[in-house]
C-alpha cells in the first residue's frame, strides 16, 4: 500500500487564504504535504502564498459555491500533485441576523457557502480519495453545528447541514478506505470570521471585546478560549495515519463546553 502518512499527503485546504485553513497549510507544510490553497479572496491568496512561501504549495482562486469552479481547482490540483488524497474544508461565513429579518439572499449565501461547498468540494474530490485508497476528508463544522443559537439560524443550519452530510458520505466512502470527520470548535477569536463575530458582539452589548472574550473563557469548563492551534491539533489528527478507524465523527473543540458543566442546577464547582 503506498505511503500515506501525513509527509507524503496531497492535500486541498479551502478557505486556506486566511484563518483556520491557512493555519491548517501551514501545518501540512511543516509536516512534509503538498498543499493546495483555495479561497475566493484573491489578495488574501497571494499574501499566503507569500507568507508560507513553500515549493510544495499551489493557490487556487475558488468560489466553493460554484461546481465549475471547485472541479477545475481539484483537477488541477490533483493534475499538479499526481493524485489527492486529503481535502479540508473551511470556507466559510457568517451573518447575525434575526429570523423575520433575514432576507432569502442572506440565506442562500450562508448555506451556499458553508453546506453546499462543502458539498461540491466532497464530490468533486471524492473521485481521486477513492482511488487514493486511504483518503480524508475532514470538515469544520461548529459548536453551532450541534446546538442552536440565536441571531445565526442560517449559520447553524448549515453547519447542522455539514455534520448531517459528513456521517452520510462516510458511510458511502468508507468501502474504499476513505475517512469523513467533523471538528466543532467553538470562537476562535483570533480569525477574520472570529474577529467579525466579536466586533458584533462587543457593538450589541455595548462591551469591550476584551471584556466579552474573559466572560466567555470563564463560563468554558478548561476556562479558557480556543486557540487556533486546538482546532489545528483536531484536524491533523483526523488526517493522521492514527485516525484510520474513525469516520462520521463529529468531535468538539469547546473544552468541555458542550459536553459538561459543574454542579447540577448550580453550575460552578
Ligand atoms: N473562528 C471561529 O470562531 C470558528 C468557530 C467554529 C467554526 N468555524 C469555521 O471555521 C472555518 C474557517 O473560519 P475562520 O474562522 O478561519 O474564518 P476566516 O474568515 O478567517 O476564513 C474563512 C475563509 O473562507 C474564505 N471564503 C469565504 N467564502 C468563500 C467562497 N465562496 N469560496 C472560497 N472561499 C471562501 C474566506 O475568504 C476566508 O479566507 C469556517 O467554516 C467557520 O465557519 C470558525
Amino acid at each position: 500500500m503506498p505511503d500515506k502518512s501525513t509527509h507524503a499527503r496531497r492535500a486541498f485546504v479551502t478557505g486556506g487564504a486566511s484563518g483556520l485553513g491557512y493555519a491548517v497549510a501551514e501545518a501540512l507544510l511543516s509536516a512534509g504535504a503538498n498543499v493546495a490553497i483555495g479561497d475566493i479572496d484573491r489578495k488574501s491568496l497571494d499574501r499566503a502564498v507569500e507568507t508560507l512561501n513553500s515549493p510544495r504549495l499551489v493557490a487556487f482562486e475558488l468560489d466553493v459555491t460554484s461546481p465549475q469552479s471547485v472541479q477545475d481547482a481539484i483537477r488541477a490540483c490533483a493534475d499538479k500533485f499526481g493524485g489527492l488524497d486529503t481535502l479540508v474544508n473551511c470556507a466559510g461565513v457568517i451573518e447575525f441576523v434575526t429570523v423575520d429579518e433575514m432576507t432569502e439572499g442572506q440565506w442562500d449565501r450562508i448555506i451556499d457557502v458553508d453546506l453546499k461547498g462543502v458539498f461540491l468540494c466532497c464530490q468533486a474530490a471524492a473521485p481521486f480519495l477513492r482511488k487514493s485508497e486511504q483518503g480524508r476528508i475532514v470538515n469544520i463544522s461548529s459548536d453551532a453545528g450541534k446546538k442552536g443559537y440565536a441571531l445565526i439560524s442560517g449559520y447553524c443550519a448549515a453547519k447542522f447541514g455539514v455534520i448531517g452530510f459528513s456521517k452520510a458520505i462516510a458511510g458511502e466512502l468508507a468501502p474504499y478506505g476513505v475517512t469523513v470527520n467533523c471538528v466543532c470548535p467553538i470562537g476562535v477569536a483570533s480569525t477574520q470570521m472570529g474577529q467579525k463575530v466579536l466586533e458584533y458582539l462587543s457593538q450589541r452589548t455595548r462591551k469591550p471585546a476584551k471584556e466579552l472574550l474573559e466572560a466567555r473563557a470563564e463560563s468554558t469548563p478548561m476556562k479558557r478560549m480556543p486557540v487556533t492551534e486546538d482546532v489545528v491539533n483536531a484536524i491533523m489528527f483526523f488526517i493522521s495515519d492514527e485516525s484510520g478507524f474513525l469516520t462520521g465523527e463529529a468531535l468538539n473543540v469547546d473544552g468541555g463546553t458542550l459536553t459538561t458543566s459543574g454542579i447540577p442546577g448550580i453550575g460552578e464547582l
